[in-house]
Parts: C-alpha cells; structure tokens; sequence
C-alpha cells in the first residue's frame, strides 16, 4: 500500500454532520491526514434541497455550531468580510431563518476546512475491515469522473451518508396519480412550475409533521396566488403536536411542531380554525387514525387526488458495501456510542456515524424516547462521542 493512502479517518459525506465530524476530528489532531469523500461538497441536502425551507432551530443555534470547535472558529476569524458568518450575525439569533443562512455557512465551512484535509470528490462503493490485523478499513472510492476505484486504508471510518424522503406504497392499489417529490413540494420556486396553473388539481398530503406542514403551507401559498384551481386533502393519523419548552428542557423537542410551521399550524389547521381559515379554503382534512379507518379514508378520498406527496419521515440513504475479512456485514448502530456492531452484537472496531441517518438517543425527564436531528444536535452528539472514537 502507498503509505500516502494511509489516514487517520476517513469521513463519508460533507453535509452538516460530516462537517461536525471533520471539525473534531482536527480539533482532537489525530497525528494523521483525514480523508473526506463527497460527490458535491457543497453542504448536503440542507444546501441542495432546503434553501427554500424556513428553519426550525434558531438563528443562535446555527451560531453555536460554527462556533463549536476551535479550527470552525480559526476559519471564522480569518475569513475575509462580508461572508457567510457575517451575514447570519445580521439576523435576530432568537429567531428562525431561512435555510439558505445555515447552507452558505456550511459551504463555507467546508471550504474553509479544504487546506487541512483531504477532500474527495467521489462516492465510497465499500469498505472492508481487516479482522486480525490492526490495518483497521480499506476503503473503496469511485472518483468523480473515473470509472475506477481508488482504495484508502484508516483505523476509523465514519459515516455520514445522511437520509432521503422515505417513500411508501401507494395506500390503494391502481390509481393513476402522480406522485410528488417531497422535496419539490418544500421547494415553492420549483414547485410552482412543476404543477400545472390552469387544471383543476387535488393534491393528497400525508404526514402531520414539520415536512407535512411546510408542504401544506406551501401548497396553500401557490393556491391563494397563482394556482387558483389547486385543492389539497390532507390525510392525517394524529393531532397536531408542538415542541413545549419546560423547566430547562424542551418537550418533544425533536419531534413537535416549531418556527413558522408551528405558527401555521397553530393558526390555521387546528380543527378549531381550519373551517374559517385562509387555509381551510383550499384543505379538506381527513382524519385517518387507526388501520380500519386509514385503508377506508384513503379508499374513499384518494381517488379524487390528482397528487400525491408523502411526508412520513426520512429513509437512511444506502450505505456503501460493508464487510469484515470479506464476509459481508449488516452493521447495527449504537444510538448512545456513535459505533457500530455485528449481528451477534460485536463492536464493530473503528466504524462509527453520525447525522440524520445516525442520530443520539435521547430520552426526556418524562421517559419519551426521540432521535436528536439538527445541526447544533450532531454537534453536540460528536462533542461527547468524538473522544472515545479517537481514543481508540
Ligand atoms: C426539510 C428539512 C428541514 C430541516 N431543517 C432543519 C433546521 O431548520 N435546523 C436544523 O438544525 N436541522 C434541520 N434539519 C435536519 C438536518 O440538519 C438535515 O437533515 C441535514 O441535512 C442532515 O445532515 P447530514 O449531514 O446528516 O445528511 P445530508 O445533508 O443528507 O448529507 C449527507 C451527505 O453524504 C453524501 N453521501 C451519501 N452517501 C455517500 C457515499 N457513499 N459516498 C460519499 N458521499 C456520500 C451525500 O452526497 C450528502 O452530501 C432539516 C431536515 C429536513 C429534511
Ligand atoms: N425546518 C423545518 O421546518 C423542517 C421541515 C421538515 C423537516 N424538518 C426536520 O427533518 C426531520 C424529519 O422531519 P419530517 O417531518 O419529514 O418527518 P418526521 O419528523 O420523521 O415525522 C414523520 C411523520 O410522518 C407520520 N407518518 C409516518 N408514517 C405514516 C403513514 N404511513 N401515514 C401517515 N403518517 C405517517 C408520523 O406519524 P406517527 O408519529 O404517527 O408515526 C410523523 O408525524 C426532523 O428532524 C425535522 O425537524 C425540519
């Protein structure tokens, strides 16, 4: 092996979470080069899929992430005015913001960390754990451009690979609607051209959650301006459930309703409100809560939808192929360490993630079990876990 394919890390995935991971990785200097592999580096789907999508966090959280680590505060400090940082500084940190704000600040991140890493545009295919030598991972990346693997070797290897819009069958068999992307649908600017002005068009929306709402309001918004003829019927299992702050800890604080969704929500879907709203001029509800009443609602409703868009909570995206000694694995995460272990429960030395795909368990004061799924969240996530990966 060319010792210069030699690391101290390899990070897959240059998207919020990667990012937190390459910068404690350099804070706890591991005496070694980090390889980081990304087909875009460009600040994961946040960046190429949510400009668009108001934030859910505070604008001081994003803050708090870029100023987490000492070599995000050394590039912060030393990069030229006006930037990323500075422009999220002009914004109220007790409030949201549009996603774009956190986007650039993780581009520029990434390209303020480009000199102290090795940055790989490509795709890792595999990796391969060397089961009794201290070799630790061979790595297999598809270059960008290439058609030909290039292999690294690194006793950690942390991913980061992130999650997708998770699609489910269609409820009814044999209907001819459309499916819509979700993340077009969180998207106005794409939405508005995707969906046709001038035809009568009903759009099924399932999912109450943040993705759900945004996707409501956004409909709402094309109806109300320039899709006149556009309906929505919004299927939905529960209520509505916000986030609630308690005595120093927030109530279904990954899971409830915030920002201007929750705003929305509060002001114009609550069943009190939808029937005056501006909203309840274009959304009919249907309450589907329970199996019976689910398969029924959607056999009754959703043949009148032209639409359809899925809003039900995230997918891993694949992973690339993993195996030990060549022996093919299914590695299972551990929510508390960061790492993983086999299907006999072994510790599976030196893999470890983190991000949407790879959240910390959390468990409220009230025994709530939830996924910690945020910017600020992965990084504090890899503050704790991030010694003891590096320990080993
Ligand atoms: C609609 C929406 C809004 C959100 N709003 C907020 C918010 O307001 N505030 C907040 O804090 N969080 C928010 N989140 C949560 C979270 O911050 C984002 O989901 C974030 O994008 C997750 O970051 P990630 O790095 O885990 O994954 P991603 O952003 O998906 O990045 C994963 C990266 O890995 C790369 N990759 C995947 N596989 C490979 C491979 N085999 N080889 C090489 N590269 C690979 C991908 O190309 C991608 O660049 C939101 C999430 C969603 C879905
Ligand atoms: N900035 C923002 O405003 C914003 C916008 C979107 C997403 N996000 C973030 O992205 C992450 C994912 O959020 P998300 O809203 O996409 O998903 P989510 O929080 O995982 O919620 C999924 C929702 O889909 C419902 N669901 C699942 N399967 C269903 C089915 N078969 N039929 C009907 N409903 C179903 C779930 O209901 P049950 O609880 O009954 O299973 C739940 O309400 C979160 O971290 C969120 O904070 C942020």
């Amino acid at each position: 092996m060319n010792p210069s394919l030699r690391y101290a890390a390899v990070v897959v995935g240059a998207g919020p979470a990667g990012i937190a991971v390459v910068g404690n990785l350099l804070e706890r200097q591991l005496g070694g080069k980090i390889v980081w592999i990304d087909p875009f580096f460009d600040g994961g789907r946040v960046n190429r899929k949510y400009r668009e999508v108001p934030s859910n966090t505070k604008v001081s959280l994003f803050h708090a992430y870029a100023q987490a680590v000492q070599p995000f505060r050394d590039l912060v400090k030393k990069s030229p005015i006006p930037n990323a940082f500075t422009m999220m500084a002009k914004l109220d940190e007790n409030k949201t913001c549009s996603l774009h704000y956190a986007a650039d600040m993780c581009r520029a991140l990434i390209d303020g960390l480009a000199d102290q890493v090795h940055q790989c545009r490509g795709i890792v295919t595999g990796a391969d754990l060397a089961e009794n030598s201290s070799a630790g991972w061979t790595v297999r990346i598809r270059k960008q451009g290439s058609l030909q693997n290039i292999e690294v070797v690194a006793p950690r290897l942390i991913l980061c690979t992130g999650s997708s819009p998770t699609l489910l069958p269609i409820p009814v068999r044999e209907l001819s609607m459309q499916r819509l992307d979700l993340d077009t649908v969180l998207k106005p600017s794409t939405l508005a051209t995707t969906l046709p002005m001038k035809a009568p068009l009903v759009v099924a929306v399932i999912g109450a959650s943040h993705s759900a709402i945004l996707a409501l309001m956004n409909l709402v918004e094309l109806a109300r301006l320039s899709h006149s003829q556009l309906r929505v019927k919004w299927f939905t299992r529960h209520s509505l459930r916000y986030a609630e702050c308690m005595d120093g800890w927030v109530l279904r604080d990954n899971t409830g309703l915030k920002g201007l969704a929750a705003e929305f929500a509060r002001e114009q879907l609550e069943d009190a409100r939808l029937p005056q709203s501006e909203a309840g001029r274009f959304i009919e509800k249907i309450d589907c809560g329970g199996h019976e009443k689910e398969l029924s609602a959607y056999q009754r409703h959703l043949p009148e939808c032209t639409h359809l868009v899925q809003a039900v909570g995230f997918t891993r995206d694949p992973l690339p192929k993993l195996s030990r000694s060549g022996q093919i694995l299914n590695p299972e995460f551990d929510y508390e360490s960061g790492g993983f272990v086999d299907g006999e429960g072994r510790v599976l030395r030196g893999l470890y993630g983190a991000g949407i795909a790879f959240p910390e368990r959390i468990v409220d004061p009230y025994g709530n079990v939830e996924y910690a799924v945020g910017l600020y969240k992965f990084m504090k996530f890899v503050k704790r876990v991030c010694p003891m990966w590096t320990a080993s």
